[in-house]
């Protein structure tokens, strides 16, 4: 019953996902700006200002667990993103906007909604367990014909301003952190977010990246996948295992 009643809900936001995205493309830039990335409100500001607890954010975590696997690190293939050491702001902006379908992720959510995990209290819950979690050693990287010197000079130019020095984001501005992430995840993201198929990214970003041509995109996005994390926020090896899942 469980299982067919996710399935049905899976049908039903793939064909919400794909409506939404009709909409989102025959809008205009100005449309989006006015539209406001990130105006904050309902369940995002609600979710802020709980105060968490890290032994149900834990609780939560096992649905989420299924895909992101139990230490968050998702897989290096790109098909599932780490979610560990991401600044808490930005997973409680992205996790509402996927419920709020602003983001497409129909495999993700039936799992997200209010029904499988509960309302803002889960959100606020399970994004400061997640926080806490060591990051992956081992990140998927980019290929070896990449040009990282002509990577590293286009993140210069570009990229510094928002997601930092160390592609460490800031969290006050909701400016995810990129360094660690798996690049395959990374280069779909920035593809969707330049051809704006990732309704809820930032406008200025999607303007800085529009000349981007898909060799620049490799370049600089090996470079961000090869920063490395600071040691601190790392697991002491790839083979390190969340003792919270014994
Ligand atoms: C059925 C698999 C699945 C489950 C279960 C799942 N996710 Fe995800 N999640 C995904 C996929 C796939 C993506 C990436 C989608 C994309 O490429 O845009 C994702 C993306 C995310 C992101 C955005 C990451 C980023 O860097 O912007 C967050 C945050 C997230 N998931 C949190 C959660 C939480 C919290 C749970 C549990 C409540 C959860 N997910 C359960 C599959 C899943
Ligand atoms: C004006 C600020 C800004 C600039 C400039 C910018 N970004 Fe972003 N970037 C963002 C924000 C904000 C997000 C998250 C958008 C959202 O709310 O979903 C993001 C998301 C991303 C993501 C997806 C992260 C994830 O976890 O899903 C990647 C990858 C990325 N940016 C790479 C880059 C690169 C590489 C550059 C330079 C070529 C760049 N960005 C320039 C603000 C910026």
């Amino acid at each position: 019953m469980k299982l067919k009643s996710a399935i049905t809900m899976l049908a039903f936001s793939t064909a919400l996902a794909v409506n939404g995205f009709a909409l989102a493309s025959s809008q205009s830039d100005e449309h989006a700006k006015a539209a406001g990335w990130n105006k904050g409100g309902g369940e995002q500001d609600a979710a802020l200002t709980l105060k968490a607890d890290l032994e149900n954010g834990l609780d939560v975590y096992e649905v989420c667990s299924a895909c992101h696997l139990p230490e968050g690190w998702g897989t290096k293939e790109g098909t599932f993103p780490q979610l560990s050491g991401q600044h808490r702001k930005v997973l409680i902006k992205q996790l509402a906007d996927i419920r709020a379908l602003n983001r497409d992720n129909p495999t993700m959510y039936p799992f997200a909604l209010p029904e499988s995990i509960g309302d803002e209290q889960a959100i606020a819950d399970v994004t400061a367990y997640i926080e806490k979690i060591p990051m992956n050693p081992d990140n998927g990287k980019g290929p070896a014909t990449a040009d990282l010197a002509k990577g590293k000079e286009l993140y210069k130019v570009n990229c510094v301003k928002c997601h930092g020095e160390i592609g460490e984001g800031d969290a006050d501005k909701f400016y995810p952190k990129i360094a660690g992430q798996h690049y395959n995840y990374m280069i779909r993201q920035f593809e969707w977010i330049r051809d704006g198929k990732r309704r809820n990214a930032n406008p200025d970003m999607v303007e800085q990246i529009k000349g981007f041509s898909d060799q620049d995109m490799i370049d600089v996005i090996s470079y961000v996948a090869a920063i490395p994390v600071p040691k601190e926020d790392l697991a002491p090896s790839k083979d390190w295992l969340n003792p919270d899942f014994d």
